[in-house]
This record gives structure tokens, sequence and C-alpha cells, in this order.
């Protein structure tokens, strides 16, 4: 069995002999070289995709939640809960599932994708839909954990952000170093907080030798980072991501100032092209948030060009099925035919 991630970068996380391992598996997610993205993108840099749509529950958020759960499981807890756009309370029903905890979601409602829901119900999570946005959820589960005996999981919960710093280990020991680049789509700011915290614990412990700079992308209609103010209501077809006041704001801006780099946004539009390119091009399928990624580096080589044999990470955060109704809604029906053979040669014009 591969080991989980508590068990493989134990050294780094904050957990003890006593700290019940609450693991589906997560981590050890290919990074995979995208040659036919090089050629879209026109640059001369490799570029690689981290596929954190392979965790067990289709993101990366399972890096943070098996340390959450196993911290609250040894801290007594018997119930969890969260505010989500989909993924993290996938990733927490599933973990609190395993861990014979209860787990509270609360969605913003119509805005979820809905394989997203399917796993939250599926894993027996009691969900509810806010009438308001991530933002309104985010405060009331704040709320509900401070005034009951509730365990906090979003990534305000500071073994979240240690637990998804192990995304920035494994692409350094999958290089055998830091990337010269990294880019990730940016929402809540938790991942861009905790992928830099990685490196530069990585670095310190000399497993790596140098910091790559930080590329983060928020989606242009739920952009606060680039204003540098909080967006009231949020929009963006990329509905992991639509946040207008991120809880990690201070941290993600920080992180991306230090590296050397930036937190940049781009358009549904942008964001959607990349959607449809990286499936055909790598036969890797990925949400529209995670696509963010490589819109945000395309944009960024197009501005200010990547230096020919560079290495840049792009961060493909979660599962293209997490959504499959959205690519269907962009491709042409499949046409109906006849159960003959002639048929079907003659729809794919085979004959
Ligand atoms: N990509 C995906 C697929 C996400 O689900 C999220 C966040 C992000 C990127 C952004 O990461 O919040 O750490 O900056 N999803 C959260 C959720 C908000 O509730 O599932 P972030």
């Amino acid at each position: 069995m591969e080991p989980g991630l508590i068990q493989r970068y134990r050294a780094f996380l904050p957990v003890t002999d006593r700290t019940p391992v609450i693991s589906l598996g997560e981590g050890s997610t290919p990074l995979l070289r995208a040659r036919a993205l090089e050629a879209w993108l026109g640059c001369r840099a490799e570029v690689y995709l981290k596929v954190e749509g392979a965790n067990p529950s289709g993101s990366f958020k399972d890096r943070g939640m098996t340390v959450a759960l196993s911290k609250a499981v040894e801290d007594g807890a018997r119930a969890v809960i969260c505010a989500s756009t989909g993924n993290t309370s996938a990733s927490a029903a599933a973990y609190a599932a395993a861990a014979g905890c209860a787990a509270f979601v609360l969605v913003p409602q119509g805005k979820v994708a809905l394989g997203k829901l399917s796993q939250a119900v599926a894993h027996g999570a009691t969900v509810l839909e806010v009438q308001g946005n991530f933002d309104d959820a985010l405060k009331l589960v704040k709320d509900v954990a401070a005034t009951h005996p509730v365990a906090l999981v979003n990534s305000i919960n500071p073994y979240r952000i240690e637990g998804q710093k192990t995304g920035a280990f494994e692409v350094c020991d999958q290089l055998g170093d830091a990337p010269d680049l990294l880019s990730i789509p940016v929402g809540n700011a938790g991942n861009i907080t905790a992928y830099w915290r990685g490196f530069q614990e990585y670095r310190a412990a000399a497993r790596a030798r140098r910091l790559p700079r930080l590329l983060g992308w928020q989606a242009e209609g739920a952009a606060p980072l680039v204003l540098g103010h909080p967006v009231k209501n949020p929009r963006t077809i990329a509905s992991a991501i639509r946040i207008g006041n991120p809880a990690s704001w201070q941290s993600a801006v920080a992180a991306a100032g230090e590296s050397g780099g930036a937190i940049g946004a781009v358009s549904d539009a942008e964001i959607l092209e990349a959607y449809a390119e990286i499936p055909r091009r790598e036969g890797i399928f990925c949400e529209p948030a995670s696509a963010a990624a490589v819109a945000g580096l395309r944009k960024f080589h197009r501005e200010e060009g990547l230096p020919a044999g560079s290495r840049v990470v792009c961060v493909l955060t979660g599962h293209g099925l997490k959504d499959a109704d959205r690519a269907l809604s962009l491709a042409p029906r499949p046409a109906a035919v006849p159960c003959t053979l002639e048929a079907v040669a003659a729809a794919l014009r085979l004959s």
C-alpha cells in the first residue's frame, strides 16, 4: 500500500506517536511534463502539471484534510464543519467518514459543481445550502465552531495548511529541486500560502537548493487580492475560486511578494480556453479553477516571457469530473446513430 502523507512526511508535520492517522492514501500525485502545452504556450520552458485530481477525493484538499482530521480525532472531536465551494466539503466528508466523525457542510446555494455535492452526500455529510456566497458561509461556520463542540476544518485551521505544504515537498522530490516558477489558482488563498511554507521548509532542511517564484491566479470577477479590497459579489465560471474575501489574504500576498512573484487575474474566457486545451493536448482533465493556473501562465508568458530552459509547475488542483456539466455544456451533444456498421462508419466519416 502507498503510504499516506503523514507517514511520508512525518518529520515536517505537527503529529506525534499519539496522533491517530486518518489517511485515504493521499498524495504521491503525478508530475507530468506537458510538451503539447509548451507548444500551445509557444514557450521554450519546461512546463509540468502537478495532477492533484489524482488524490482520493479528486482534489488537493485531501493533503490538508488528512492532517486536520487526524488532529481533530486526537483532540477528541466527534464532528467537523466547513464552508466550501465544493472540494473542501467533498474532502472533509470523505475523511470524516474514514474517521467515524460527523461532517457538517455549508455551501453557497446553486453555486457548487454537482460532482462535489454528490461526494459530500455519498459520504454521509449533512449538507446545508446557504442563501449567500462562500464568504457568508465561512462566517457562519466560524460562528458555529466558536459556540459548539464542532471542529472547523477550513484552511483557517492551521493543520490544513500544514498538510497542504506537502504539495511543495512532492514537487521538489519529483523534480530534484524546486522549480523556477510555480503557477497556482487562488481562492481562499490557503494553498499558495501552504506551498510557500513547504518550499521554504524544504530548502531550510536542505532537501531543495532554491525557492521558486509563485504566480497566483484569481478569476477577474473574483479577484480581491489583485484589486486590494474584498469583492462583495464575486463572479466567475470557476466556481471553486468564486471567493470575495479570502481567509488567508495576508499570507498569500506575502508568499507571492517574498517569492518575487505576484497574484494576477485571468478572465473566464482565458480560463475556459485553457480548460479546453489541457485535456485535449495532455490527456489530463481538470476543473475550470485548476485551468486558471495554465491560463495565467499563458498570460505571464505573453507579457513577460518565460526564460528558455526554466522549469515551471502548474498545480492542477481538482479533477475535471467534479464539474462534468461544464465540459458537456461546452461541447456539441454526441450524435445519435442507428445500430449498424454503415451508420457508425458514416457518422465517423470513415466511409
Ligand atoms: N482549485 C480548486 C479546485 C479549489 O477547489 C480551490 C478552493 C482552489 C483552487 C483555491 O485554493 O482556496 O486554497 O486558494 N476551494 C475551496 C473549497 C475554497 O471550498 O473547496 P485556495
